[in-house]
Parts: structure tokens; sequence; C-alpha cells
């Protein structure tokens, strides 16, 4: 994507569905047989697409009903699916490790080819392993592939998470819905994405129990019935348009947010100096006449700082009036998008697990490759504020998370075009 920085956007946007909530809630779909799931606000990207495939691939029936207003997908459930998923579509997304949970609980068997790693490290699935081994499932690995099954029904009980894993919560949560007795989940992960997921699972017919006290209780249940479950907005890429209306200075409104789920964000943003208004759904961003003060970040596991944001948080960093630091615990290697912010001449040093941002009067367009989606939206945002053309490249790993993402900026008013092979 070609973008011409040094334009203040301006305009109202409106987020799309959170792919983070989609992803898990369309798996939902494998706890039912012979029975329908609706889910509304589904939003339109690569790694929802290979979800869709994926499922299709199993034999579900699915429907897609998208126009102005809502975008609906309906997964019609035959009483019998394949339990094999293919290579090629499980390789091209590691949330494909999410239909290990709901495949075992409802049919006792599953061979998922393992997610490969990806630029921000290793994805290993351990904990997601290891609590389905302790509700009674077989599991190996061979070549590369995860051979489950369970004699019988998963078993409910009581199972610590040693890391408040987002998947493997996910994955925990659908094996319960099936299994025997009540399964008590410990040392969850607090997304948001996960109380979408509970929803989902309530509509169909689980009873979950979740108090936001840092553990869930399921009761499984022998069958699943049809429901129909919305998909809440998109938290992250919502954070990424409110970091490109603050870095051009712009004066911009992003419809359709649930504030409670960026206060961390917001938190700092305040800290910084950025000047907003949260209304009931909507934030409005003003422009200021000052540069952003520098601040210091930690990323964590929900409620903190979420690591999903802070590639782009940088990119606003980069010319803030100072040093800020950036510490990221969630992943391994999180930081490749700071070179390439170099390369538009920004001062970032990585020193293990902390990035030291010395804020830079300006930045210039250039060449720069995305490495991953959020990485991709850190250029972006970088890209607005640059002088001179930024050309992102790689552009298929920002598809997979931002829908219509060059619309939404002209329609904003920023100079953007895409590429020939974007
Ligand atoms: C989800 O990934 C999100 N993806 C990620 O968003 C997000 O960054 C992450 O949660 C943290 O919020 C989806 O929801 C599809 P984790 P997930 O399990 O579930 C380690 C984006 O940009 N870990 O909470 O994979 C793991 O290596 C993507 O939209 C284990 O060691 O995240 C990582 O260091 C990127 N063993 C940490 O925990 C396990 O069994 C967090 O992983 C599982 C995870």
């Amino acid at each position: 994507m070609k973008i011409n920085g040094g334009i203040p956007l301006h305009g109202t946007i409106k987020t799309q569905g959170a792919k983070n909530a989609a992803l898990p809630v369309m798996a939902v779909c494998l706890l039912l047989r012979g029975g329908t799931l609706t889910l509304d606000n589904v939003p339109e990207l690569y790694d929802v697409n290979t979800m869709i495939e994926l499922l299709k691939d199993l034999g579900v029936e699915i429907k897609i009903n998208r126009d102005e207003k809502n975008s609906q997908v309906i997964f019609k459930v035959p009483e019998d699916l394949k339990w094999e998923v293919s290579e090629t579509l499980a390789r091209k997304m590691r949330a494909s490790s999410l239909v290990l949970g709901p495949l075992l609980a409802n049919y006792g068997r599953v061979s998922l080819p393992l997610p490969g790693g990806c630029s921000i490290g290793a994805r290993p699935i351990d904990l997601h392993l290891k609590g389905l081994k302790q509700m009674g499932a077989e599991i190996e690995i061979a070549n590369g592939v995860v051979h489950a099954q369970v004699k019988g029904k998963l078993r409910g009980r009581r199972i610590y998470l040693d890391f408040p894993s987002v998947g493997a919560t996910e994955n925990l949560m659908m094996a319960a819905s099936l299994a025997t007795g009540e399964t008590i989940i410990e040392n969850i992960a607090r997304e948001p994405e996960i109380d979408n997921l509970a929803a989902a699972l309530r509509c169909v017919g689980v009873p979950v129990e979740l108090e936001g006290t840092g553990d869930v209780r399921i009761k499984g249940i022998e069958k699943t019935s049809s429901g129909r479950e919305r998909v809440i907005p998109d938290r992250i890429e919502a954070c990424t348009y409110i970091l490109a209306g603050i870095i051009t200075n712009g004066h911009i409104k992003i419809e359709d947010i649930v504030p409670s789920h960026i206060d961390a964000i917001l938190a700092k943003l305040e800290e910084s100096g950025a000047k907003f208004k949260v209304k009931k759904n909507m934030i409005e961003i003003f422009p200021t006449k000052k540069k952003l003060h520098p601040v210091s970040i930690k990323t964590m596991p929900y409620p903190g700082f979420p690591t999903d944001s802070q590639p782009q948080m940088a990119a606003a960093l980069a010319l803030a009036r100072g040093v800020s630091t950036i510490e990221e615990n969630v992943f391994q290697a999180r930081f490749l998008y700071a070179q390439e912010l170099n390369r538009m001449g920004a001062d970032i040093q990585i020193s293990r697990d902390v990035a030291i941002i010395r804020g830079v009067e300006k930045l210039q367009g250039t060449l720069v490759k995305a490495t991953d989606l959020r990485a991709g939206a850190a250029l972006i945002i970088a890209g607005l504020a640059a002088e001179g053309q930024t050309v992102v490249d790689d552009m298929v790993h920002v598809w997979r998370g931002y829908e219509a993402i060059d619309k939404k900026l002209k329609s904003l008013g920023a100079q953007v075009e895409l590429g020939v092979n974007s």
C-alpha cells in the first residue's frame, strides 16, 4: 500500500467485528450436530476466510450474508463431520488450533497439523494439550500432526492454567461444553473475546459461569442446540485508528467501540497528552498542537496493556518528545517492526524484551515490509505521519486482520492507494 504522509485525518469510521473473537466463536459450530449457528458482525478478513474454508473442509455448510448493515455467517452443521484438519489450511493460521477442543468433545477424535511458529515467536499449544489430557484425551504427536482421541466422553474436572493463555482458555471452554460433569478452569485469560465465547456457548445451550474472578465453571451437556450470537467490536483495530488520528494530529470519530475494552490504552494515551473524548460507544480524537509525552509501557494479559497494540503504540511514540520504553511480556519476539520503523528515521533500540524509543523530529517515507499484521499496522500509522511516500510491502499480513483498511483510511482523508500485488 502506498501512503502519502503528513495529512491530518478527519471524519468518522466504524470498527469491524473483532478478529480474535470471531475465530473462536466460529469454532463453536463444531459443538453442534444437525444444528445451525448464526453469527452477526463477522469481519471480512483473510483469517476469517481461512477459518470458513477449514470448517467447510470438515463438512460444515456455510452461508455468508453481507450488506452494509450486517455481515452475517450461518453455519449449518450435519450429523457427522470429518475430524482430520487439512494441512494447508491448518498451517495458514495458528487459530486453527481452536478446533481441537470442540472436535474432541463432539466426535472423540481429531487430527490437527501443528500450527507453525510465526514472526512474533514460537506458538506452542502445550497448555491446550495438557488441559485436554487432564480431561481424559490420549494425545500423540507424529510427523507434526497432533492426534487426539478419547474413549467415550471427555471428563469434566478442575484445571489450572500455568499462564492465562487466550487460546488454551478458549479450547478448554469448548472441550468442557460436552464433557461429563462440571469443569472449573482457573487462571483463565480475561480478554473480552473470552466473554464473547461464553455468550456463544450459552446461545447453543451450554451453561457457562464467568464472574470475572479469573476462573470459569462449565457444566457439560449432552447435546447443543442451534443459536445466534453477535461478534464484539475489534478493540485492537479501534486502537490502530485512534493512533492514526493522533499521529497525524487529526480530528476523527470511531464508532461501535466498547470503551472499557481499551481502558489500558486510553490510560497511556492520556498520560502521553493525547486529546480525546469517550462517549457511550464512540471515541472522538482531537488535534493537539503538542507532541506526545514519552511513556513507559509493559504489555500484560488483559486487562493490562495489550501486546497486539504495542507495535502501533511504538510508531506513535517514535515522534514523542523524549524517550519511551515498551516491555513485551507476552510474546518472545515482537519487535521485528522496529528495524523497519528505523528505516523511516525512527530511533528504536531493542535490548532483550525492551524497546527503547527515542522520539525524533520527523519520519521519512520509504519502502518498508510488514512482518506480521500488527507490525504492518504500525508501519501504516508511521507512513501516515511521515514526509513523502511510504510503501508498505507484504500487505497480505495486514489483510489477515484489518478489513478494508485502505478504504477506511481514504474515508478519513488519507492519500493511500494499493499497489498492483497488494
Ligand atoms: C491470541 O493468541 C490472539 N490470537 C493474539 O492475537 C494475541 O496476541 C494473544 O491471544 C494474546 O492476547 C487470537 O485470538 C486468534 P496466548 P494466542 O495463548 O491464543 C504462550 C493478533 O495480532 N503459550 O494467550 O496464541 C504463547 O507462546 C494475534 O491478532 C504457551 O507457551 O495467545 C505466548 O507467548 C497475535 N503455551 C503467550 O503464551 C500455550 O499452550 C500468549 O499466548 C499457549 C500459549
